[in-house]
């Protein structure tokens, strides 16, 4: 009965542009480029590119298989395997129940800077002091969450085919062109500073794309290590119920593994691709120190500066990349909500109408908390690994530092050992396909992936720097 209800997409390349939507997110945006300029340029790029491959791989194929075998959201996927396992669902499905608010507090902020450009091409204020007037300001940032949050909830209204893989199959190639746009153009900038040096965008990239093995111990290889690993771990989406819930609604005849190669492929192509976009451009303006600054105050600070630097094409380069950004977190926001849909569907049989505006009601109030964190509920907390922040970083935290990684040691533990990785395997080669990386998928899930996620968890607790 459920199986035959359930949702499906409409083919392969339906399903590889929703999880690649889900993939290609903020991360790959603003933290991507950052770990690669500061983790010794192509150096990252060659231990990134391995862990994708392995590690990466491991993760992701397990999770689309759970998801297709078991046609279940994450809530109640993992009791399906193991009855006694019902619980690691329920934390599965508290990851993106946190991550969901804070999600659209930013995809609200990006939503300003998108109208901003739009309506105001001569946009000049790219300073620190205007994003953080906006951000603690007290209606405005409820307001653009309160936008962002409806249009993902209508676009997950509308279905697995008619919402949700129909936004990806247009805003992903969108996505693909503004990325080559914005990067060929920034490959080609030069600028003569007060000083009269000249730096140019050449330059920049050759920054990015070179390894530099200066200072390289075996420690500081081992920091680049846990970086890369991390980044991927939050690039792929993993950890989170999201790939599970995309999986089950993965027709059976669409090759598995074929599927997860392009996923990645995209994945990390548009996060090597975000990095010509945005390294070159910051060395031109700023030197290498512009290079240190990641996250919201890379996007919402430097780059906006940067813009005014270039004149006109700095309004048309503003608009291109904060729509980038938007389709980007909003493809990333479905698949989150759509987690957190699923399992409710599925565990109190409510129909889609139903768990959609009691996701959406949950996800206002506690946004716009989240909002209030910048100006009346605002504290300055020291988390355990050494970092300070408000409520938006105190969820993000707990979410992907520590949930993340127990959710995921978990599921190796349960496919590795338990379930044994023929769980998986079976699954992947059920239309006589060969899965490709037997072995090495063998060995990752059972002992590898653990540990190196072991290493990861503990990291969020201030150990390995
Ligand atoms: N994978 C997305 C990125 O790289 C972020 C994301 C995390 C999306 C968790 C959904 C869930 O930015």
């Amino acid at each position: 009965m459920e199986k035959q209800d359930r949702s499906t997409f409409t083919g392969t390349l339906g399903f590889v542009l929703a999880a690649a939507g889900s993939a290609v997110g903020l991360g790959n945006i603003w933290r991507f480029p950052y770990l690669a300029a500061k983790d010794g340029g192509g150096l990252f790029l060659v231990i990134y590119l391995v862990l994708a491959l392995t590690f990466g791989f491991t993760l992701l194929i397990t999770e689309v298989a759970i998801g297709r075998k078991t046609k279940q959201s994450p809530l109640t996927a993992y009791g399906k395997i193991k009855k006694k396992w019902r619980g690691l669902g329920i934390i599965a499905c508290l990851v993106p129940v946190l991550i969901l608010p804070y999600y659209c507090v930013i995809g609200g902020w990006v939503v300003q800077y998108f109208g901003l450009y739009l309506t105001n091409p001569q946009f000049r204020e790219g300073t620190d002091v205007y994003f953080s007037n906006f951000i603690s300001s007290s209606v405005n940032p409820i307001l653009t969450m309160l936008l962002f949050l409806l249009v993902t909830a209508y676009l997950v209204y509308r279905g697995v085919d008619k919402g949700i893989e129909k936004t990806s199959r247009i805003l992903m190639p969108l996505l693909f062109i503004f990325i080559l746009i914005i990067a060929g153009y920034s490959l080609f900038l030069s600028y003569t500073d007060d000083s009269g040096v000249t730096r140019t965008g050449l330059q920049g990239f050759l920054i990015y794309l070179i390894p530099n093995f200066q200072g390289i111990t075996v420690g500081r290889f081992f920091e680049i290590l846990v970086d890369a690993m991390g980044q991927l771990f939050f690039s792929l989406s993993v950890a989170m119920g999201i790939m599970i819930t995309y999986g089950s609604y993965m027709k059976e005849d669409s090759n598995l593994n074929k599927s997860i190669n392009q996923i990645e492929i995209f994945d990390t192509l548009i996060a090597f691709l975000a990095g010509v976009m945005i390294i070159p451009a910051v060395y031109v303006f700023s030197g290498y120190e512009g290079l240190e600054s990641s996250g919201p105050g890379l996007i919402f600070i430097a780059l906006p500066q940067i813009f005014v630097h270039m004149g006109f094409f700095g309004s048309v380069l503003g608009f291109l990349f904060f729509a980038t950004v938007l389709f980007a977190a909003l493809t990333s926001s479905i698949s989150i909500m759509e987690a957190i849909v699923s399992s409710f569907m599925d565990e109190f049989h409510l129909n889609r109408n139903r768990a959609v505006i009691t996701v959406t009601v949950i996800t206002i109030i506690m946004a716009t908390i989240v909002c209030m964190g910048y100006n009346i509920l605002n504290f300055e907390l020291t988390l355990p690994n050494g970092t300070t922040g408000q409520i938006l970083d105190l969820m993000d935290y707990i979410s992907n530092s520590v949930l993340m990684p127990l959710v995921a040691i978990l599921t190796c533990i349960l496919i590795g050992w338990l379930a044994k990785p023929d769980y998986v395997i079976s699954e992947v080669e059920k239309d006589s396909v060969v899965m490709g990386r037997k072995t090495l998928y063998k060995i990752m899930i059972k002992y590898v992936a653990p540990v190196l996620l072991i290493i990861l968890f503990l990291k969020a607790f201030g150990l390995f720097g």
